[in-house]
């Protein structure tokens, strides 16, 4: 059956499917010898020989692994780092494959972060129409008042786009009202959309931290640790 050639890549564990685009577009995957630069090129894995930077790909020998990563604040998610900081899959070393962050955290946010080597999930868990719930408990300056809240919930301006309704409670009150610490869910996966919500209403984030993905929880994981899902976990992941 043949399979277009970013998702094959995808399926290998090479790169993220959106990733697996941008590797064809710059050159670097060849099909049987020839490099390939169009999108739409499908391939039949029975047939066709892939090779990426001219090392040959081979779908049969990949093991599809998924983890649950603590991340700790002072990590970038991005796999390569211009600055040299510190890279979440440093953290994940131990793990037997090559995997990647599903989706990204700041890298001054903690908490849950998914990666794994198959792409075909990540590509849906962050597609923009995947609505999948992401909780945050956040350390804010001050404390909304109800005003405050109810313009956070219906959705305000970042960016020039207004955001979809989102959820807040306040969980703590600093008695002195310098701070409160605050439940946030919200289902889209904008670039430091909590942080911007936050400014927007004039009480900006102090810290953050993710602490569930749907109904995927970190629980009482240690910062910097990781764990493979269960397959309960998985099976879960596969239906949003
Ligand atoms: N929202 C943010 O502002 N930062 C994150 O890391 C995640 C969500």
């Amino acid at each position: 059956m043949e399979v277009r050639l970013q998702k094959y890549l995808a399926d290998a564990g090479v790169a993220s499917r959106r990733k697996a685009e941008e590797l064809i577009a710059q050159g670097k995957v060849k099909v049987n010898g020839e490099v390939v630069t169009e999108m739409g090129c499908k391939i039949d894995p029975k047939k066709d020989e892939v090779t990426y930077l001219d090392k040959k790909i081979d779908t049969k020998e990949t093991k599809m692994v998924y983890v649950m990563l603590n991340k700790p604040v002072g990590y970038v998610t991005t796999a390569k780092e211009q600055f040299g900081r510190p890279a979440v899959v440093d953290l994940v070393k131990g793990v037997n494959a090559r995997i990647f962050p599903v989706g990204r955290l700041d890298y001054d946010t903690s908490g849950l972060l998914l990666l794994t080597n198959d792409g075909d999930l990540t590509y849906k868990l962050t597609h923009p129409k995947h609505d999948v719930d992401k909780t945050y408990i956040a350390k804010l300056h001050g404390i909304p008042d109800e005003g405050a809240l109810q313009k956070f919930r219906r959705g305000v301006t970042i960016d020039g786009v207004k955001t979809k309704p989102a959820k807040i409670q306040i969980i703590e009150k600093d008695k002195d009202g310098r701070y409160c610490v605050a439940e946030i869910i919200i289902h889209e996966g904008r670039n430091r959309q909590v942080r911007k919500m936050c400014e927007a209403i004039k009480h900006p984030v102090m810290q953050l931290q993710r602490v569930a993905t749907g109904d995927l929880k970190l629980g009482d994981l240690a910062k910097g640790k990781y764990r493979h899902l269960t397959e309960k976990e998985v099976k879960y992941l596969k239906k949003l």
